[in-house]
């Protein structure tokens, strides 16, 4: 198949453009800087040059390429760690996650694409209210933190744009927090570095839940909704095991020999974070994989965090 990457040359774009060139697709790679684009077509991609946030030019390498399917996995996150200014530090990934998809959409029903796969979040979007695990019918957040209100925003429009797409079949994969080769929690990522040296603590009861997502697995999320004709709407590719903060950032301290994480009230890590740290510590819902596995026949290749962490940052 011809298939129309957007976000090829980042974490999740590196895995998947191999492993669909493996299976024999043909893989137009989209990027906005020229620079790029040799390592691309180094690869065996065919490189365009495209800002998604320039309606037009989406349109011409999306017409120009004529794909069944388009994936969409751009955000813009490098260095975000700002917590206390979440919706400002995720401002342009907001921007790709609400125009950056009305552009591909309408470049897809345009060029006749059948099938668009977009990127979501899950963990704390979810209501914070019931049981510590949730699945893809449970609500969202009504009255998140006010840091993180236009972040919740943009995931549910993209959620509501890519599930009620008109004439393009919809797929929303919903990736809990990546770790792994080439994300803020790989070997030298930014976050790991904050638990080297001891600057992410537990804060308050640690018993907010988080799902986790090996970069590896994110791509075989996709791999296993790529097929057009095949299931649509929204999955959860996590792993098994969501987990407490209490448990999982002292996991993750030992597996890179740091030494264990500091422990520090909620009004302390209100004051140095913001609210949207402490409730993602204490408050948040984990993600179950169960409609996945089910309905996709996905697994994750990385099922725990506690080997992940040990084996495959
Ligand atoms: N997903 C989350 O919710 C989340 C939250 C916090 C932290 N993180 C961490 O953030 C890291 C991801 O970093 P990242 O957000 O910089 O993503 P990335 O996956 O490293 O790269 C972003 C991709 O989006 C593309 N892109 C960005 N803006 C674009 C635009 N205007 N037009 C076209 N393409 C555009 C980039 O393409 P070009 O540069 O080639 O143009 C690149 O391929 C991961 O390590 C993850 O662990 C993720």
């Amino acid at each position: 198949m011809r298939i129309f990457l957007a976000g090829a040359t980042g974490a999740v774009g590196q895995r998947l453009v191999p492993a669909l060139l493996e299976d024999g697709h043909e893989v137009v790679a989209m990027t906005r800087t020229a620079a790029k684009a040799d390592g691309l077509r180094a690869v065996g991609a065919l490189p365009v040059v495209a800002d998604a946030l320039d309606r037009e030019a989406v349109m011409g390498a999306v017409l120009g390429a004529e794909p069944e399917v388009i994936i969409h996995q751009m955000t813009a996150l490098t260095g975000a760690t700002d917590m206390k200014h979440f919706d400002r530090v995720f401002a342009t990934t907001n921007r790709l996650r609400t125009e950056g998809t009305r552009h591909l959409l309408d470049a897809a029903r345009a060029a006749g694409t059948r099938r668009l796969i977009a990127q979501s979040f899950t963990g704390w979007p979810f209501a914070r209210e019931g049981g510590p695990v949730k699945d893809e019918k449970a609500p969202l957040d009504s009255d998140p933190p006010r840091a993180q209100r236009e972040t919740l925003a943009a995931i549910r429009e993209l959620e509501a744009l890519v599930g009620d797409a008109d004439g393009v079949e919809g797929v929303v994969l919903r990736y809990g927090g990546f770790y792994g080769p080439g994300t803020s929690l790989g070997a030298d990522g930014e976050v790991t570095e904050l638990v080297r040296r001891r600057r992410l603590p537990v804060v308050g009861s640690g018993d907010g839940r988080w799902s986790f997502t090996h970069i590896d697995d994110a791509a075989g999320g996709v791999l296993a909704t790529l097929a057009p004709g095949g299931p649509t709407g929204v999955f959860a590719i996590v792993d098994d095991e969501p987990a407490r903060t209490a448990d999982w950032l002292p996991a993750l301290a030992s597996a890179l020999g740091a030494p264990a994480p500091r422990r520090v009230p909620a009004w302390l890590g209100r004051l140095a974070a913001g609210d949207a740290a402490v409730t993602m510590m204490t408050a948040s819902r984990g993600a179950s994989n169960e409609r996945a596995r089910s309905v996709l026949g996905w697994t994750p290749r990385w099922p725990t965090w506690r080997e992940g962490f040990r084996e495959g940052l």
